[in-house]
């Protein structure tokens, strides 16, 4: 007799990082996926190319449950009205819902500090409504999008998950407020589970070109921006290299890049560590609670992206040095052996091969998705 399906709902389901999550998740065929997301910074073709892609590597004689699995259950819903929310718990009953994977948010640091409000209420406000009604639907375990960003600036690089927690834009506060609600809450209530991830710079796309990031407007972010400059999406064509008098090897700031495939496997990963039997928390006797790096542990400076990204394109990047962006942080480059002992978490794929993707993806797709809707 064939186990049914887990469900997992995936907020945020439409975006970059949701999309390749969803996909690993597909890849299993062990999990049935609901999609939540308010189409703010995400496209709706988003999901039906997972879709498709996922139901293209099924085998011809693929079982009716297998075909399951490549289907999603997609919502429109907006996490900060709780009526929005609770409809779609309602639909799957108290215990129907396994377990949750959280990444819907905002997420510009300059745009955090002017609209400090909105994230609060985007970021933080919505993680609460989505923990009570979890909690009502006795739904009890969660994956949480965190960011590098909660470290403000490190005291030592890399950065283990002990470093102390000093976020300083609003953007970073609210991920650490997050993932003090759901500390607290493992402490209150054993039934709970819950895993932060905190991501240090996702970067490329699924190898196949079929899904990749969207950016609505112009990217802020370095990586797609390169990509839009060699597709001849943005003018000016010249890029602004914020700094280059920072503490650093060629005084350009210091990230640490991981492909998003392997960014949407430690998900996976975590999702399952969030299973009864779950050897990680024995080191945490009280809560369930546990935050991990996902990270590749190597530094790259913004002059060597530039560099890689000029070998994958074969663009000649135009570059100026110009002031510093406001709260940027020299390195950001993780210690990932957390991750990696206790999850069995690697981050694989090389800077090369994500350039290559990411660029595979947009010269696939010069328009992304296509127009917002
Ligand atoms: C930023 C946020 C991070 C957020 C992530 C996703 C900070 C400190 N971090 O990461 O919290 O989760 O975006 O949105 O803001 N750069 C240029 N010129 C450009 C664009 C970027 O020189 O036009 C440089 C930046 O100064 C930075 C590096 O490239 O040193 C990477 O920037 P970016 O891609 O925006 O990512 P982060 O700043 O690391």
């Amino acid at each position: 007799m064939s186990q049914s399906l887990q469900k997992v709902l995936v907020t945020g389901g439409a975006g970059y990082i949701g999309s390749h999550v969803i996909y690993a998740l597909q890849k299993t065929r062990r999990y049935k996926v609901i999609s939540v997301d308010n189409g703010h910074n995400s496209h709706s073709n988003a999901l039906s190319k997972v879709s498709a892609l996922s139901r293209s590597e099924l085998p011809a004689d693929a079982s009716q449950r297998d075909i399951e699995t490549t289907e999603i259950e997609s919502y429109k819903c907006d996490l900060t009205r709780r009526d929005e929310i609770r409809a779609v718990f309602e639909k799957y009953g108290k215990g129907g819902i396994w377990g949750v994977v959280h990444i819907a948010a905002y997420k510009a640091v300059g745009e955090s500090v002017e609209i400090p409000l909105a994230y609060y209420e985007n970021n933080v406000a919505a993680t609460l409504y989505l923990l009570q009604t979890m909690q009502e639907y006795d739904c009890t375990r969660i994956v949480y999008s965190s960011s590098a960003t909660v470290y403000g600036i490190p005291p030592t690089i890399p950065i283990p998950e002990t470093t102390r927690l000093k976020a300083d834009s609003p953007y970073g506060k609210t991920k650490v407020m997050s993932e003090t609600m759901l500390d607290d809450l493992c402490h209150s209530d054993p039934k709970w589970s819950a895993i932060s991830l905190r991501y240090f710079n996702p970067a490329g796309a699924h190898p196949s070109g079929q899904i990749g990031e969207h950016p609505k407007g112009r990217p802020g972010n370095l990586l797609p921006l390169l990509a839009h400059m060699a597709i001849g999406r943005v003018d000016p064509k010249t890029l602004q290299v914020f700094g280059n008098d920072y503490p650093t090897p060629d005084g350009t700031c210091v990230r640490d890049y991981l492909h998003i495939s392997d960014l949407a496997s430690g998900h996976l990963l975590a999702l399952e560590a969030l299973a009864p039997n779950s050897k990680i928390f024995e080191s945490t006797p009280d809560a369930r609670y546990k935050a991990y790096n996902l990270g590749q542990g190597k530094g790259i400076s913004v002059l060597q992206i530039i560099e890689a990204m000029r070998k994958a394109t074969g663009f000649d990047f135009k570059y100026e040095i110009v002031g510093r962006r406001r709260g940027d942080v020299p390195d950001l480059t993780a210690d990932p052996a957390l991750a990696e002992k206790e999850l069995g978490f690697k981050a694989n794929e090389d800077l090369a091969i994500m350039c290559r993707d990411l660029w595979n993806f947009q010269s696939k797709n010069p328009e992304g998705y296509g127009k917002f809707d």
